[in-house]
């Protein structure tokens, strides 16, 4: 990782305009990281993200055995173009083997709760960790379905890393309906239904995003869904193919440059090569329905998701329009949450948000993250429980910022002080690279500084 400055400073934007390709999508990377060292034989995948986060993943895969290449082997034998190419072979879903260490998932929720449906099927002993953020979070919501199928997890005190698994001869298919909407949950079940005896199914409370559906078939893994949000998966007689893939850029890392373009006037943004999957698009129905002007071109099918390239604009009027954001398409923005509360600011009435406990237990508190950064920049908001109210329009002025080690607060509020009258500061601002390690640079370029 390049060294970043424990202090990132910003001015207002006096332009804002170019094209940005933002990194792989970090959901379907870990998936495809996950999936290939389950797989018989060795997948590529182009254009994986570069964030830290996928690396944890990668570094899990092959203490477990796998292989992975980067960079330039992975491209010679792939034909893949770009610096964003890997290449990881595994040998079938039998084929894992005891990590010699603890393993580290950093700050991944994703690494821990999603490897952790592979790990609970395993004939072998292992323990999983991560940064002092991860070893906050709360894992009873895998815990509670693995352990019905059987698996013996031990976790912290309150369910939280590091989590230990006892060897387990078998799992046997459950019928499961998460109390948390969470993909994330989904996937460690359907993850420990490739291994189980019978039939698994996850009933969603409301759909979530669906990558591992479409990853799942994509390796060969036929799935049925009985029912309106219910996934049933049946462990297949062959192993998992191995894949030549390609992922799209990543929407929730775009979210914060086409906010940018929404807010700040004169802006002209073009945003290439981005996941277009329905299930991560919310934020362009807000987009436009607060009156910014964004535009889809050139879409394409690439391994079961779509993708393609968009436009973004301010309103022609030069006025957003306030809206409500709560249920579920709450859940279907979690991630962009941050980044639209400092939209709120810019908005006729402001942003309702409800729904969004979830955010109290993500990388950081998100709710107490973005009160407290939105009033040291002078700007009015309500915490609830589970919400947050920010009104608008309200200015802000430049302000000394906190990451609060999490990425995307760093970069939500690093938009924000290219709003603001006065100069701001961000501390802490590498965490930017958990997700999106270019931020920054890109950020200079769009904004000609
Ligand atoms: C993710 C699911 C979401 C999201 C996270 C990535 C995924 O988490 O917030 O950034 O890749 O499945 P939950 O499953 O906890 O909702």
């Amino acid at each position: 990782m390049t060294e970043t400055p424990s202090v990132q400073r910003l001015r207002p934007a006096r332009q804002f305009s170019g094209v940005v390709r933002p990194p792989g999508d970090k959901s379907i990377s870990h998936r495809y990281a996950l999936l290939a060292a389950l797989a018989d034989g060795r997948s590529t995948i182009a254009n994986f993200s570069t964030g830290a986060d996928c690396h944890s993943t990668l570094q899990c895969v092959a203490a477990l055995g796998a292989r992975i290449e980067i960079g330039a082997a992975a491209n010679a034998a792939s034909g893949a173009s770009g610096d964003g190419a890997r290449a990881i072979t595994g040998h079938g879903r039998r084929g894992l083997h005891a990590p010699a260490a603890e393993l580290d998932a950093g700050n991944s929720g994703s690494t821990i709760r999603m490897l952790s449906g592979i790990l609970a099927a395993q004939p072998f002993a292992s323990r999983i960790s991560g940064d002092a953020s991860l070893r906050r979070r709360p894992m009873r919501r895998i815990l509670e379905p693995l352990s019905q199928m059987g698996a013996q997890i031990t976790a912290a005190g309150g369910g939280r890393p590091p989590l230990a698994f006892t060897p387990v001869a078998g799992l046997r298919g459950i019928t499961y309906q998460p109390q948390v909407a969470s993909a994330q949950v989904k996937t460690a079940v359907l993850f420990a239904g490739l291994f189980a005896a019978g039939e698994t199914i996850v009933a969603e409370p409301q759909p979530t995003r669906d990558h591992t559906e479409i990853a799942l078939r994509q390796f060969g893994v036929a799935l049925d869904f009985p029912a309106r949000n219910r996934i049933a998966l049946r462990p297949p007689a062959a192993e998992l193919a191995p894949q030549e893939l390609r992922v799209p850029g990543d929407p929730s890392s775009a979210a914060f440059f086409l906010c940018a373009a929404a807010m700040l006037p004169e802006a002209d943004l073009l945003v290439d090569q981005v996941s277009l999957n329905p299930r991560r698009s919310a934020l362009l129905d807000v987009l436009r329905r607060m009156g910014a002007r964004i535009g889809v071109v050139n879409i394409e099918e690439q391994n079961g998701e779509l993708a393609g390239s968009l436009t973004a604009r301010p309103p022609e009027s030069g006025r957003l329009q306030g809206t409500q954001i709560a249920a579920a398409e709450a859940v279907a923005l979690i991630d962009e949450i941050p980044i639209l509360a400092v939209l709120a600011t810019a908005a006729e009435g402001g942003i309702r948000f409800r729904d969004v406990a979830e955010l109290r237990v993500k990388e950081s508190d998100r709710i107490a993250a973005i009160a407290a950064n939105l009033r040291r920049m002078g700007a009015e908001c309500t915490e609830y429980p589970d919400g947050l109210d920010v009104p608008g329009p309200q200015s802000l002025r430049g302000a000394a910022l906190d990451s609060c080690g999490d990425h995307r607060i760093a970069m939500a509020f690093s938009i924000a002080a290219l709003t603001a009258v006065g100069d701001s500061e961000i501390h802490d601002p590498g965490c930017a690279a958990i997700s999106f390690p270019e931020f920054f640079p890109t950020l200079a370029r769009l904004t000609g500084e």
